[in-house]
């Protein structure tokens, strides 16, 4: 027997039910969002605030692939440093996106660079960047660029490079393509986009056994040994993922 398609009407009102309940879902996620993210003060209340932010539809869940304890010490650095503009590579939930944002008083740009349907987990639909520019409520002097686009281009770098406005990078947090090839290409491309001082990151800086694509280990590893700043912040014992990994730019 073949199967009878859906009549045009029957066809409307599905898209209707859709268009209705996506209205209804932004209006409780961007609540829920705005609440919680207007109700964190410090570090902690904002990690957990990204955990436990459920959200509805596609506005679900924001929260990151990373460990707590990693990125608590990579925050409190943060603070300490008090970036002004930051780039992330690799945002996929907008976990971390929404750390970086709201990490520092002094944030005033932050950047995304994400490709739809890239590896390591497939970016992110278009119907969540007013989710992501909504990371940044209440800061007005914080703006959140999102660029859906190829990080290891040059035609990308260089859309960065004029987001920046030509100002260098105070933070670039590197979490997209995993393999050896990929994060050298990140690390040379936008790595010069840095200031002096400023600080590099790296995530999954350990071999992870399960993920053999994960080769981040064989850059950061070079890296640790050339630049006495480097430092770890890995969960132990070892659960055979993630771990962070940070440089201080030094003077090319
Ligand atoms: C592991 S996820 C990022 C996770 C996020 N930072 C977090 O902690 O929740 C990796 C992301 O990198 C993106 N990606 C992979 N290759 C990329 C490329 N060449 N350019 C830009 N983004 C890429 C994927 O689309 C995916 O969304």
């Amino acid at each position: 027997m073949t199967a009878v398609p859906p009549s045009p009407l029957r066809l409307f009102a599905r898209r209707l039910k859709a268009w209705v309940n996506r209205g209804r879902y932004w209006r409780e996620s961007i609540t829920e969002l705005e609440q919680r993210l207007s109700a964190a003060t410090t570090i902690d209340e904002l990690i957990d605030t990204v955990w436990e932010y459920k959200g509805r539809g596609p506005y679900s869940r924001i929260r990151p692939l990373q460990a707590k304890y990693e990125l608590r010490q990579l925050l409190n650095r943060l603070a300490d440093l008090q970036p002004k503009r930051v780039i992330e590579l690799g945002t996929r939930n907008g976990g971390t996106l929404v750390l970086w944002t709201r990490c520092a008083p002094s944030v005033e740009q932050v950047i995304s660079v994400d490709l739809p349907g890239g590896i390591h987990g497939g970016g992110y639909p278009a119907v969540r960047i007013p989710l992501y520019r909504a990371f940044a409520v209440g800061r007005p002097q914080t703006a959140v660029t999102l660029l859906r686009l190829d990080s290891q281009t040059e035609a990308t770098r260089d859309a960065v490079v004029q987001a920046l406005r030509n100002q260098p990078a105070d933070f670039l947090f590197i979490d997209a393509d995993h393999r050896e090839a990929g994060v050298r290409r990140d690390y040379e491309l936008y790595a010069p986009l840095v200031r002096t001082g400023g600080l590099i990151a790296f995530h999954d800086i350990r071999p992870h056994p399960k993920n053999p694509e994960v080769e981040v280990f064989k850059l950061w590893d070079e890296l640790k040994a050339s630049n006495p700043t480097a430092v770890e912040y890995v969960t132990e014992p070892y659960p055979g993922y993630y771990g962070i990994g940070v440089i201080e730019k030094v003077e090319a």
